[in-house]
This record gives C-alpha cells, structure tokens and sequence, in this order.
C-alpha cells in the first residue's frame, strides 16, 4: 500500500476572474521508504503540494488517499488529528517557537497526549539524542545555527513516529555547513526506513534522494528515479545547462556543499574538484543571497 496516492488533484485558489490554478491534475503515488525531492521554478506549486500532502490544505478536485484511507475531504479537526498522528511537517524558516527551549519544542507535539510533563520531555529528550542535539536541549532557538534549528525541528517533526515527514525548502535559509547537517540527517533517517519528501532549488541535494519529481505550472513534468549520491539527470542538466553523463563530470560537478562530506576520493579527482567548486563560488554565493 502506498504511503501517498494522489490522483487527478488540482488545487484552485481565488475565485472568478482571481483564480490560480496551482495545481493542475497531478497524479503521484509514494510508496513506504522513498527520499523524494520536488523541483522546480518559484510558483510551480511545490509548497501548494506539500500543504495538500501535509494536510494542510484541502484539494478542489481529485483524490487524495493517506496510507489507505481517502483523507481529501475531511473537516479540519479531523485532518489536523491524522496530521498530528501520521505527519511530521518541516518549514523553511519560523519553525521554532522562540520563548520555549529546543527541549520545550520537541515535546510540543505530545502536549495533546495527556502524557505527563516528565514523560513527554524524556521522549523529546530521546529524539535529540538521535538526531545529535543532545547538548542543546536548554537551548532557545535563537542560540542555534540554521541547521541546527532545523535539525531540532525534525526532531519535533519525528515526535509522534510519523509515517511520512514533508519538508518544504527545509535548508532553503541555510549555508552549505547548516544544508549539509540537514541532509545527512534526513538522510540517516531515510537510511532507517522513513519516508521522506522535500523541496529544494538546490540541485546538488539529489544526491540524497531515490527519486526526483519536476514541476512547471502546477503539474508533474517529469519523474525520475535516481541513485544516491549522484546528482539526478534533469537537475544535473538544470545545473549545467547541458547533458553531461559521464563519472569524471559528476565528481568535477562536487560543490562546496559535497566538499565538505567526509568522503575519500582518489588524489587527482580532490584535485579537481576543488578547483572547479572554487572556480564556481561567486555563482554559488549569489544564489543563496537570492533565496
Ligand atoms: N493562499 C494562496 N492564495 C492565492 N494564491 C496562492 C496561494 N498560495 C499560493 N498561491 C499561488 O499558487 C501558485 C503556486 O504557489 P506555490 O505552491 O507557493 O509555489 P512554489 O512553492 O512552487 O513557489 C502561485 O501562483 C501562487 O501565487
Ligand atoms: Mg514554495
């Protein structure tokens, strides 16, 4: 049975002569221990997608079935007790709540439990552990990095064991060191048998995922399915702007981001790559000043 099963969905925002159609008729299922990425230009609809698969928002047409069970008409209360019961949701910024320490907003979601204090926070505190935070658990948010406030949100995201986490442009405010704690993260955590969806711009970040959906316009243009720790063709393209297939050319295209994994790779090809990534940092730089 597939985690997720969208068919025929659009989504219409405004009305009359105001409307958008953000998405067009897409059709996506995905099955249990997939590391999907979504692609795409700015506006194509990849947040409007994540907030239909994260039950936040509600499809105009189509259907949309979670783990089985059709969940494209629910009421809102019920949506948001299947949200908190099977989704862990992962923004690109204000994840955090401000006031209440790492530990506090980890255990947040457990609130609802009618779990004690002591016992909420010693789950929260099992989760940090996990995801390597341990040591920041009387920590405020803003006492952490990027990517560490985001690793802490993920932990919050894993509270309730869900059985898909959905994180839209997840590293999409960090710098190459924060991407990168995020990524190994999901990445150990898809290692474990969590399915996984994210949004990047970032076309290195294939290199994480199994499997790479494009979209232009409110639909699915393209679905590729991808090896870890390569870089998906159509990204590869996007990247480049031509088709480059072979070896030399994916380990030539290492950015600083991959750099920076503790990776062996022969002499001649370090070589190589550090001087193509130095060669490409201005380009990167503006980009990241951009989103
Ligand atoms: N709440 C909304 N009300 C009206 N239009 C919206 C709303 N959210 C998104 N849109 C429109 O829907 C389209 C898709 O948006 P979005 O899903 O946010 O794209 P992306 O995440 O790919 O940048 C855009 O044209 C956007 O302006
Ligand atoms: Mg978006």
């Amino acid at each position: 049975m597939a985690v997720i099963e969208l068919q025929d969905v659009s989504k219409l925002y405004g009305f009359g002569d105001a409307t958008t159609l953000a998405l067009d008729e897409v059709s996506l299922k995905i099955e249990k221990g997939e590391f999907v990425a979504v692609m795409g230009p700015s506006g194509c609809g990849k947040s409007t997608l994540m907030n239909l698969i994260g039950l936040l928002d509600r499809p105009t047409h189509g259907t949309y079935s979670l783990n089985g069970r059709r969940v494209d008409r629910l009421r809102s209360n019920q949506a948001a007790k299947l949200r908190r019961d099977t989704l862990g949701f992962i923004f690109q910024s204000f994840n955090l709540l401000p006031r209440l320490t790492v530990l506090e907003n980890v255990a947040l979601p457990l609130s609802y439990t009618g779990m004690g204090t002591v016992k909420r926070q010693k789950i929260a505190s099992n989760i940090l552990e996990r995801v390597g935070m341990q040591n920041r658990e009387y920590f405020l948010p803003g006492q952490l990095s990027g990517g560490q406030v985001q690793c802490a949100a993920i932990a919050r995201a894993l509270v309730n064991n869900p059985s898909l986490l959905v994180a839209d442009e997840p590293t999409g405010n960090l710098d190459s060191n924060g991407s990168l704690l995020v990524m190994e993260l999901l990445s150990e955590l898809h290692k474990v048998g969590n399915t996984i969806i994210f949004v990047t711009h970032n076309p290195e970040l294939t290199r994480y995922a199994t499997r790479v959906i494009y979209m232009h316009d409110g639909a699915i243009i393209q679905d590729e399915q991808t090896e870890i720790g390569k870089v998906a063709k159509t990204a590869r393209k996007q990247m480049y702007n031509v088709s480059r297939s072979s070896e030399e050319d994916d380990l030539a295209g290492v950015s600083t981001l991959m750099k920076a994994l503790p990776s062996k790779p022969s002499v001649r090809t370090k070589a190589k790559s550090r001087k193509r990534a130095s060669s490409k940092k201005p380009k990167a730089t503006q980009k990241r000043a951009k989103s």
